[in-house]
């Protein structure tokens, strides 16, 4: 496989319309004034409101992702209610404090194994902020200062106006058909308005994410700025629109929007009707079940620029077909359930390197890969700016007999059982920890580390409590 690459990274004007506003019951703060400026903030969004300007910052913080659930949808309801009501506000900026990140969209987890009563309560939390944003009267403009997919993609499109950090790693776009779900009529509205009806329909269909540049020439985002720029380029380009008569420009708003914004308020019970009935079927629920358990944004993020992690990807032709990641980190910081994989007598700032996850995609397996994968990291711990690591481990079902014998024929030794270490899809499974010593690392024992290991692999343990019942992690398989 000679063609392989192997990738590393360290590192209250009248509104145009106005829905029914979700009754819930949420903890809302109170306005506090500062010089010209007012400042509003309830659990989730913060608002800054320049009254000297009119223009209104509308901060998502909804760590780690600003993901869209009930109580965020509701919060963002509530708020630009107000503002919309505030004689004092004309313009509002959208933006993210979440580094990287705009908004990842809807959050998954209000639709995963949820009742159908709670799927639909979600749904009408999201048309009503789709009405109260797409038919607001306010000039909205969207600081996308991170990635945007989905639901985030959308926020940004009922904006008047959007400007991106620009940066070809940040992307945006209605990828709705890649998790196998399917965007509604009045998301596709919005995007065929702004990019046109075919780069709608290819884009929809697709599930396509655009980087800033493409998201850019295709007319999805209006303007790039440089990442710290973004949220003054927006505070430019609501002034410039605030210079035109208000009741010209929302009228001239409404008469762009209100069939759109009217078309779903028509059709709000249908519309919530159809989406359960899909959301809940089985298929459905089974594909947003794997998206659930898939790693978050917030891990990948940290992989490719914590300098703690390695990471290695072996791609071809642009394809990852394999992966190594591994924490390395002293030895008191390994989980309690590890803290013998080194002799006593090294010191607490001896490090170990922790193998998270190593795993190639199966049509490429047993040419190579795994075996080049992890080598590339051996051969990092060894070399002399890291020869203070002295053993390199990972956990392992006991149940992945390949994976055994991969690390197995590589001098793996088996370390330690570990009962019900993992749960999986709520079934405990038993695991081992594998370890390799390197640069003159070893474990307590030496001498008998063999009889050690063969005891500590027996019921034995068992019987000594040794019982670890983790919550679901990262495994690494
Ligand atoms: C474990 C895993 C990463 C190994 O990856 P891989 O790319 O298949 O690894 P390699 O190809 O380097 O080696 C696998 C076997 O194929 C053999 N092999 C490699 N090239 C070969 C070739 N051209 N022809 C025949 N056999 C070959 C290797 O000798 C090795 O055999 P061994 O395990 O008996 O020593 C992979 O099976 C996997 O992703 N499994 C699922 C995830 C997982 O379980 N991860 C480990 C838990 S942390």
């Amino acid at each position: 496989m000679a063609a392989v690459t192997l990738l590393r990274s360290w590192a209250a004007p009248a509104r145009l319309l106005a829905g029914t506003l979700h009754a819930r019951t949420t903890s809302i703060g109170a306005w506090q004034h500062c010089c010209s400026r007012r400042n509003f903030s309830n659990s989730r969004i913060l608002v800054e409101l320049d009254e000297a300007t009119g223009v209104a910052v509308l901060k998502m913080k909804n760590p780690p992702v600003n993901s869209m659930s009930l109580e965020f949808l509701t919060e963002f309801s509530i708020t630009l209610e107000k503002l919309e009501m505030d004689r004092g506000c004309r313009g509002v900026i959208l933006t993210s404090v979440v580094p990287k990140i705009f908004s990842a969209g809807l959050d998954i987890t209000e639709m995963c194994g949820k009742s159908a009563e709670h799927c639909a309560a979600f749904w009408r939390a999201l048309q009503e902020f789709w009405i109260k944003l797409y038919g607001s009267n306010m000039m909205t403009v969207a600081a996308i200062n991170g990635s945007s997919p989905a639901g985030g993609c959308l926020m940004a499109m009922c904006c008047d106006y959007r400007i991106m950090a620009d940066s070809p790693k940040f992307a945006i776009g209605l990828n709705e058909t890649q998790l196998g779900i399917v965007a509604p009529f009045w998301f596709k509205d919005v995007m065929s308005n702004v990019i046109g009806n075919r780069m709608t329909e290819q884009s929809l269909q697709l599930g396509q994410m655009f980087p800033a540049p493409e998201a850019l020439k295709i007319g999805l985002v209006d303007q790039l700025v440089p990442e710290d720029k973004v949220e003054s380029a927006a505070a430019a380009v609501v002034t410039q629109w605030l210079k035109v008569p208000d009741h010209a420009r929302q009228l001239t708003k409404s008469m762009m929007r209100k069939q759109y914004v009217e078309r779903l308020v028509s059709q709000r019970e249908a519309d919530i009707n159809n989406f359960v009935s899909f959301i809940t079927r089985d298929s459905i629920q089974k594909s947003l079940q794997v998206q659930r358990e898939r790693y978050p944004d917030s891990w990948y993020r940290d992989i490719t620029s914590n300098k703690k992690f390695f990471s290695l990807a072996a791609t071809y032709h642009g394809q990852i077909m394999g992966m190594i990641v591994a924490e390395i980190k002293s030895r008191t910081k390994v989980h309690k359930e590890d803290g013998d994989i080194l002799a006593s007598s090294f010191s607490g700032d001896t490090q170990v390197a922790y193998i998270l996850s190593l795993g190639v995609v199966k049509e490429f397996r047993k040419q190579g890969i795994g075996s080049l994968l992890l080598e590339s990291l051996k051969s990092h711990i060894t070399s002399t700016a890291q020869d203070h690591c002295k053993a390199l481990y990972l956990h392992v079902l006991t149940t992945n007999s390949s994976a055994i014998r991969f690390y197995e024929n590589r001098h793996f030794h088996q370390h330690h059982y570990l009962p019900c270490y993992y749960s999986i899809r709520g079934v405990l499974q038993d695991a081992y920890t594998y370890v390799l010593y390197l640069n003159g690392g070893h474990p307590p024992w030496t001498v008998i580390y063999p009889l050690w290991n063969f005891v500590c692999c027996t019921p034995f343990c068992l019987t000594q409590g040794m019982v670890f019942c983790l919550p679901y992690s990262a495994i690494c398989c």
